[in-house]
């Protein structure tokens, strides 16, 4: 009888914004250490490993998820979208990393990688809904500690985008 060793690692297979990537991993690996560690995707952050901070959240299959609350085994065959994957193929930063940069919405950084991977899951959301008010922005982000920003230049970036893609979609309707 074939004992299987449930510590053994495994290949995961996955497509990192974008490109088909795969690497070993033991069963107990989360997906914030595989992006990380094994497939050096540096830019998702760690912080509380407890899902309280947000800094790792990430996209999986468009969604917006702790990336420490999760398993790396579990994103097999998924589509997983970091911080990393929201630039433009030119590399410029796209339209929300340039509104955070416009708004000084970071000051150490740590958090901006998770809040951005939220914000763009929840203004891709929204699309076609027309402008958010400040209230939405604000519970949108309350998954997500910032110890630097006071958050208003935060909410304001976000709400410069939002304006911005609404004011396009009224153009196009
Ligand atoms: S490191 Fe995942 S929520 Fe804090
Ligand atoms: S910019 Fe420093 S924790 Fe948010």
């Amino acid at each position: 009888m074939t004992v299987l060793d449930a510590r053994a690692e495994r290949p995961v297979r996955l497509t990192l914004n974008g490109r088909e990537r795969c690497a070993s991993a033991s069963p107990r690996r989360l997906l914030s250490d595989f992006l990380r560690h094994d497939l050096g995707a540096t830019g998702t952050h760690v912080g509380c490993e407890h899902g309280v901070c947000g800094a790792c959240t990430v996209q999986i299959d468009g969604v917006a998820q702790r990336a420490c609350l999760t398993l790396a085994v579990q994103a097999e065959g998924r589509d997983v979208r970091t911080v990393e994957g929201l630039a433009g193929d030119d590399s410029l930063l796209g339209d929300l990393q340039a509104a955070f940069k416009r708004h000084h919405a970071l000051q150490c950084g740590f958090c901006t990688p998770g809040i951005l991977m939220s914000c763009a899951d929840w203004l891709a959301r929204i699309a076609g809904r027309g402008v958010p008010d400040q209230g939405q922005v604000r519970e949108m982000l309350s998954g997500h500690l910032c110890r630097c920003t006071g958050y208003t230049p935060i909410v304001a970036a976000v709400m410069d985008v939002a304006q911005t893609r609404a004011a396009a979609e009224a153009s196009h309707a």
